[in-house]
């Protein structure tokens, strides 16, 4: 079952998207390299064209994962992003993003990065969180990518509530201290 709407729960499918970039000149940086930023703004737009379609309403973005760059982006190369609602919960959508770039010439695609963004979709007025459809699973593919988003959601709960205790709780002398291991001299 593709591309079909039942109640409501929406298939993957239904909302996946591939977006195509050549880039040019201008995104280029001192080193003749593609800007992160320049991929960066590539991914939040199909983040967004990716959870808009799902939840068919307007969507923000609340927060995006790490984002590892393993390669590099030349000039003159195509990059191709590609979409795919991973999991949703009551009004947030997991985005799992991949990215390659083609060097034509060299008829070589590299992997870039991949990353997940969390898109909210909200009432545009009140800019309230309002509720998505739900997901159609068609495939253990997207089982384990939607099992895999639910973790990452939960992980990142214990991971701000671990880093906000021991942070609120500094023991300043110690790890002053602990410091002297480290790439800094204090000045103060
Ligand atoms: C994202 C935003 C709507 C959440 O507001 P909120 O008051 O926390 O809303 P709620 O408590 O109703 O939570 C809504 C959902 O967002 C999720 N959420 C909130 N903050 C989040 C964050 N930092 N990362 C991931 N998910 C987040 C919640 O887990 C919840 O998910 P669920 O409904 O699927 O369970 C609000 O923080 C916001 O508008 N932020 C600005 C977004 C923006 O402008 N982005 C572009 C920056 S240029």
């Amino acid at each position: 079952m593709n591309n079909v709407d039942n109640g409501n729960f929406r298939t993957v499918a239904s909302s996946q998207v591939v977006l195509k970039e050549l880039m040019i000149p201008t995104y280029a940086n001192f080193g003749g390299k593609v800007h992160g930023g320049v991929i960066l703004s590539l991914m939040d737009k199909i983040a967004y064209t990716a959870a808009a379609s799902h939840s068919r309403s307007y969507c923000v973005t609340a927060s995006v994962d790490s984002v590892n760059f393993v390669n590099s982006v030349n000039v003159g190369e195509l990059v191709t992003l590609m979409a795919s609602v991973n999991y949703v919960g009551r009004s947030s959508m997991e985005v799992g993003i991949k990215v390659y770039s083609e060097d034509f010439k060299k008829g070589i695609n590299k992997h870039t990065n991949t990353s997940y963004f969390t898109m909210v979709a909200v009432d545009e007025d009140t800019r309230k969180s309002i509720p998505v459809p739900g997901l159609i699973l068609e495939s253990e593919e997207e089982v384990r990518r939607f099992i895999s988003g639910k973790f990452r959601k939960q992980y990142k709960v214990d991971y701000n509530a671990k880093f906000k205790a021991r942070r609120d709780n500094l023991n300043m002398e110690n790890e002053k201290s602990a410091l002297s291991q480290d790439n800094c001299v204090i000045n103060d």
